[in-house]
């Protein structure tokens, strides 16, 4: 049974995002975006997630001139750096923003999703430091690669469930936790991970999001005078990409670029490439687009970064795609892991493998702009988390 919110946000021209939910989740998506507006409205609200960013997540992150790519490439890199946001990834500005809006709601337990483990981390680490319970879904295949994340998540309290249903990854541990949210709907929060579901989350996670682009712009505009050329980031759910486009939306000079995974380049099929290749349809409580044969039946994916590997996309990147105003290429697991090690070699800076494929895209398509332009990429994680995945296929190919 689905129900339609009405009165909900939706985005290019009314066509994509909504809140397709069964029943039950309806009345509490309503108190979710009740206390959201109420929280915008209240000045105590916005005092404690800033000093919470602050003194927990360390904001403000540095906008870094990597200098011998720069130089390599002929055109100026900067990387905007959430690796060093508190937890190593972006998902500790949405997850902060999330739990004290939990808080206010007088919720005592909390769920989440995870696929690179990253929002998991964040929320694990964030419920420990507001004294709230978390408990996080997650694929089988993912805490297989992403061990270290796990252990993190258990050391802050959190109990972690294995998802072994559909490829065991993202789009299972989703299914699991709506499940769960729709059971436990009077105690429980969903902290969810990305800019896309169910209205309101789409926008709301854009809104706890949004301090990346604000920050870069700010920071671009006193480092060199002037808007960035264009900006880059990579393409899981959206939120890292909604967040940084947000500071640029309105300037028309500056380009939206976002990295999509190709997955493996061998003709296996096997690829997250939503935007570049999906069809419209309703899954996971929004319309958007999605990875799926003709009957509606949702694909399982594959991208060699845990983070990407999701058949869905936020709406709001749909409609920018659909405008013309962003645009969205597919980078394969070669050229992320390329850029990988491109960066760790040049820069010092070892990317989370997500990260990397938005590194690889601005490398890639860096020569399309003038000699000493100025290219903004949302470093959106760290690869601390990604050294055993790396030295294993390393490994698998030598
Ligand atoms: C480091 C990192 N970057 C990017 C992503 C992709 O998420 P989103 O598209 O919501 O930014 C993830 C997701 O786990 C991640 O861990």
């Amino acid at each position: 049974m689905f129900a339609n919110v009405e009165l909900v946000r939706r985005f290019g021209a009314g066509r994509f995002g909504g809140s397709y939910v069964s029943e039950s989740l309806v009345s509490v998506l309503a108190e979710v975006h009740e206390a959201f507006e109420s929280a915008l409205q209240d000045k105590n609200f916005h005092h404690s997630l800033a000093v919470l960013l602050r003194d927990f997540g360390g904001r403000q992150t540095p906008l870094f001139h990597a200098k011998r790519l720069s130089r390599q490439l002929g055109r100026n890199i900067y990387l905007k750096r959430e690796d060093l946001l508190h937890g190593g990834a972006h998902k500790t500005n949405s997850t902060l923003g999330q739990l004290l809006l939990a808080q206010r709601m007088g919720k005592t337990r909390i769920i989440a999703e995870t696929g690179a483990g990253q929002h998991g981390v964040a929320t694990a680490m964030t419920g420990a430091a507001l004294g709230l319970p978390v408990e996080v879904y997650m694929g089988a295949v993912d805490i297989e690669r992403q061990r270290q994340n796990v252990r993190r998540m258990e050391l802050f309290g959190a109990t972690v469930h294995a998802v072994d249903s559909g490829g065991a990854t993202l789009k299972d541990a989703i299914n699991e936790a709506m499940r769960d949210w729709i059971t436990n709907v009077g105690s429980t929060y969903h902290c969810f991970g990305t800019a896309a579901g169910p209205f309101p989350y789409p926008s709301m996670i854009k809104y706890f999001q949004s301090v990346i682009g604000t920050e870069s712009r700010q920071q671009i505009l006193e480092r060199t005078g002037r808007l960035p050329d264009a900006v880059f980031a990579c393409i899981g759910g959206g939120s890292n990409a909604v967040g940084l486009f947000s500071g640029f939306e309105n300037d028309a000079c500056v380009s939206l670029h976002g990295a999509e995974p190709a997955g493996k380049a061998d003709g296996s099929n096997l690829h997250a490439a939503v935007l570049t290749k999906g069809s419209i349809g309703v899954f996971h409580g929004m319309r958007s687009l999605f990875l799926q044969n003709q009957e509606g039946q949702i694909a399982n994916t594959h991208s060699i970064a845990a983070g990407l590997d999701y058949p869905g996309v936020g709406p709001e990147l749909v409609a920018l795609q659909d405008s013309g105003r962003a645009s969205f290429s597919a980078i394969s697991d070669d050229e992320a892991l390329n850029a990988f090690e491109q960066l760790s070699l040049l820069e010092g800076i070892i990317p989370a493998l997500e990260s990397a494929h938005a590194v690889a895209l601005a490398i890639k398509k860096s020569q399309e702009f003038a000699p000493e332009s100025n290219l903004i990429v949302c470093l959106s994680g760290r690869g601390d988390k990604d050294l055993d995945e790396y030295w294993r296929i390393k490994e698998l190919v030598q």
